[in-house]
């Protein structure tokens, strides 16, 4: 079977909406890495673990795979510039980025509407993409907050 063109993949992708996150880790430097993530997935009530998956190029990779835990910040609907900033290889991504701090200081996006702290309990290897799951060690969410939604490679609001 001849595989597909990416652009096909890529569209047939662009079909199913999905939340945007920013996903952080604490460098073994002391500073912040965090990138902007839709392939965010829940996995598992009992335990509760939640799955992202992280480009092998992604400047952020390196900390990623040297690091014991993530955090992921669900983004508002009125976050798409800090989404377009931690997606931009050339921002500085922290200047300027409202944070609060959770445990091993994992940096939290202010204004998120969820955030999830996580201790990584495995690792997969995904093609070009390494698997990450991560136990929930704390959550919190906004009441009433409203996600950011990407579809079609397009920023959207809910109605
Ligand atoms: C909406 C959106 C979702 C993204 N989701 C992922 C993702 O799930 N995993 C990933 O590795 N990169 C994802 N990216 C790409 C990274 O955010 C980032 O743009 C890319 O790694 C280049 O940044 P870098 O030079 O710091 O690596 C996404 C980008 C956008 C705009």
């Amino acid at each position: 079977m001849t595989p597909i063109d990416a652009a096909t993949f890529r569209h047939a992708l662009g079909r199913f909406p999905s939340g945007v996150t920013v996903v952080t880790v604490r460098g073994d430097d002391g500073r912040d890495y965090g990138m902007t993530v839709s392939a965010f997935a829940s996995l598992s009530l009992a335990p509760p673990l939640v799955l992202v998956c992280i480009g092998d190029d992604a400047t952020i990779a390196g900390a990623v795979a040297a690091a014991g835990h993530f955090a992921v910040s669900v983004l508002s609907q009125d976050q798409e510039p800090l989404a377009r900033r931690f997606a931009d290889s050339d921002a500085d991504r922290f200047a300027g980025t409202a944070v609060v701090r959770g445990v091993s200081g994992l940096a939290l996006l202010d204004g998120a509407v969820a955030h999830l702290q996580c201790a990584i309990v495995a690792r997969h290897r995904g093609g070009d993409h390494t698997i990450v799951v991560g136990e929930v060690i704390a959550a919190s969410t906004v009441e009433g907050g409203r996600p950011l939604i990407y579809e079609l490679g397009e920023y959207r609001r809910l109605r």
